[in-house]
Parts: structure tokens; sequence; C-alpha cells
């Protein structure tokens, strides 16, 4: 696919959260003549394939506006994201970013990984006519407003509630912790770095809120009526849950170990996630073997952000660095969001969308 089109106005960085993805959507793209490539295969070839234009989409506003943009792959392995990866994945990044600003897409957003590899800073990347983004502020909003939603569906009041933060300390975790500041009776914090988390706490009890944090997570699962998962890990476990948690997994790929998804008294889902009333096409139409999700047209909140701007034609970096996301940005943008139509998916996890007993 031609590399360098204009007329684009956003485009999408993005990494698979599984090689299971990987193999239905690699296989699912190749004729019958090809024949399908074996894992083993796949596995082999997909590291070395340079960053490309997987597919075009056209996404329409409750306004009448169209878009049109473009979904970049970087090839990232999905079991090489961990920090000893970290200057391969780094480089891959780049590659890609070289290519998004060839393709002259007037904002482009750097989706999971791609972003947290680069610490969300994007300054050696604003030359040129591409602003990037990293898509936290729209996800952080789809979160609380998630996590709000699914409180007042069960009566949870949140001014009685303990809500516990997974990587809080992190850009999306900051962001999160705010917003929910003062309006939880306890937040409980956790993440591995001891001194960031205390640093966070201070700030939080010095403005009123009472805070709990630690390293071990099990020390404040007990306590916690709502969890909130934003951290860069997988297959993190949660034990002596709370009946009747609100959990909302907004890692990706996900934080935590699938098994809890089928864990009786727990209402998990997958938050972050925005859905398009207005609807959008693919060119190639992959949606049958890509983004497949329990609803049409949900679409990840760091996706949604560059749509949402490139709506406003408001070619601006709107989220870059660590900890600088305000809850008055975090509000403006769902406000922008909503404007357009795109509004909090609805609930879901593994097993699909909740049933009408977890939303009463
Ligand atoms: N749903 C969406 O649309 C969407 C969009 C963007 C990003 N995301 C996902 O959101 C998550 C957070 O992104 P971010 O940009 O905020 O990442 P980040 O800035 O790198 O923050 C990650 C946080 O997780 C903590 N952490 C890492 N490993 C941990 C572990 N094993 N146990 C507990 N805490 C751990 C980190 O602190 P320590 O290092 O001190 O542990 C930090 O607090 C990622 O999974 C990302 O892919 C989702």
């Amino acid at each position: 696919m031609d590399s360098t089109t204009s007329g684009l106005d956003f485009a999408v960085l993005g990494h698979q959260d599984s090689w299971e993805n990987i193999s239905d959507f690699i296989n699912g793209i190749r004729t019958s003549n090809e024949g399908e490539l074996t894992n083993e295969k796949i596995k082999e070839i997909f590291s070395f394939i340079p960053p490309r234009t997987l597919f075009r989409m056209k996404v329409r506003s409750n306004t009448g506006a169209e878009i049109k943009g473009t979904y970049i792959e970087t090839f990232i392995e999905p079991d090489k994201l961990d920090s000893s990866f970290l200057r391969v994945n780094i480089a891959k990044v780049r590659n890609a970013v070289s290519y998004a600003k060839k393709t002259k897409a007037k904002i482009a957003t750097l989706g999971g990984f791609t972003s947290i590899v680069l610490e969300g800073n994007l300054d050696p990347f604003s030359d040129g006519e591409t602003r990037f983004t990293t898509g936290n502020t729209l996800t952080a909003a789809f979160i609380v407003k998630g996590i709000e939603k699914a409180a007042r569906d069960r009566n949870v009041n949140l001014k009685e509630s303990s809500i516990l933060i997974v990587g809080a300390t992190g850009d999306i975790g900051i962001a999160c912790t705010n917003f929910l500041k003062n309006k939880a009776a306890k937040l409980l914090l956790s993440a591995r770095n001891y001194l960031r988390l205390e640093k966070l706490a201070v700030e939080l009890i010095n403005d009123g809120q009472q805070v709990i944090y630690s390293v071990n997570i099990q020390d404040l699962i007990p306590e916690a009526d709502i969890i909130i998962c934003v951290a860069s890990a997988t297959g993190i476990q949660l034990s002596n849950l709370k009946s009747g948690v609100i959990i909302c997994d907004a890692g990706y790929p996900k934080n935590l170990e699938t098994r809890l998804e089928q864990t009786k008294g727990v209402h998990l889902f997958h938050g972050g996630m925005g859905q398009i009333a207005g609807g959008y096409d693919l060119e190639p139409d992959y949606s049958g073997t890509f983004y497949r999700y329990a609803a049409p047209h949900i679409v990840h909140g760091c996706i949604l952000e560059a749509i949402v701007l490139a709506f406003e034609n408001r070619f601006e970096s709107y989220s870059e660095g660590k900890g600088k996301i305000t809850t008055d940005r975090m509000e403006e943008i769902y406000n922008l969001s909503i404007k357009h139509g795109i509004d909090l998916a609805p609930f879901y996890n593994a097993k699909g969308l909740w049933s009408q007993d977890q939303n009463i």
C-alpha cells in the first residue's frame, strides 16, 4: 500500500495484543491459494516486517462530518512488551513514526505500548506536518466515566467506596486518581515503585483525600469496592476480592489474568473503550478478522482521541509527557467526543456483553 498518501486526517500507530489475534488476522487476509501460515512461521517472520499501513478508515460524526485515517502496524511482538525489549520496541516505534509522517496525516496517535516505551515523550516528533498525541486523556476519561456509570447502574455510592487503582503512578493512573480525588471515600494506590507511590499519596492526602498505598496489591484488595487496572503489565492476579466488586481492566494487552472474568460475584469490564454511533468503514474490510468486539464500532480511547481531535480540526499534541493530564482536559475531550456521537462502549468482557443482572 502507498506510504505517501496525502489527505489523511489521522493515523493510528498500533500493535497486536496476542499471537492468536495476529494469526487470525494474517490468515484472514491471505488468499486460499496462499494457504494458512502456521503460528511458528508467523512468529519467525512477524518481527522483521517494517511498519506499514494495514487498512484505511472512514469515520462518521453525528454532525455529518466524515474523516479519513490509516492504521499503521508497528509489528511489536505481543510477548515482548516488557522492559528487556525496550530498545528494539523504541526502534520499531520510531520507524513507525517516520512512516506516519510520510503519510502526512494531520494527527497521529500512539496506541498502547507505542507511547509507553517513549514514556509519552513526543518532543522529537514535533517537526513536520503531523502532530502526535498519546491518546491517554480520552482513554482516562472513558475509564472514569465507565466507573461512574457502572457504580450508578449497580447502586454503588462512590462517596462511600474504596477505589483501588493498580498502576496508579502511570500516565493514565495519575489522571484517573486525580479525577477521583475527593469523589471516593478512600483511594487505594498500587504500583511496584514505592517512592513514586508515596509521592502521589502525599499530594492526595494534602488535598484532603484519604489514601492507603502499597506495592503489594493483595494488601489493598480486601478493602476495594471498585478496582481500576491501568498497569503496563499482564497476568496480574487478584484474590480475596469483595463480593460484588466492580473491576475495570483498561490495560492493552489486558492487565488481569483471564480467570477473573469467569469468577462469580465479580463485575469486570474492559475499560477505556468508546463506541462510535456514526460508525466506521475499513478498507480493505477486515472487520471479520480485526478489531472484533462484543458490539459494533467499539474503539480504544487512545484511537478515539485522534479521531475527535480530527473532527474538531484541532491538530495538536493534546496528550504528551507523563502526569500532565488534568481533570478539566479529560472533561473537555470527553464532551467533544459526545458531540461527535462517541460515548462509552457498552460494558463487556471476554464472555461478551454484561448480562442484565450485571447491569442492575
Ligand atoms: N484502553 C485504551 O484505549 C488504552 C489506551 C492507552 C493505553 N492503554 C493501556 O493502559 C495501561 C497504562 O498505560 P500508561 O500509558 O498509563 O502506562 P505507564 O505510564 O507506563 O504506567 C504504567 C503503570 O503501571 C505500573 N506497573 C507496571 N507494572 C506493574 C505491575 N506488574 N504491577 C503493578 N503495577 C505495575 C507502573 O508503575 P511501576 O513501574 O512503579 O510498577 C505505572 O504506575 C497500559 O496497559 C496501556 O497499554 C489502554
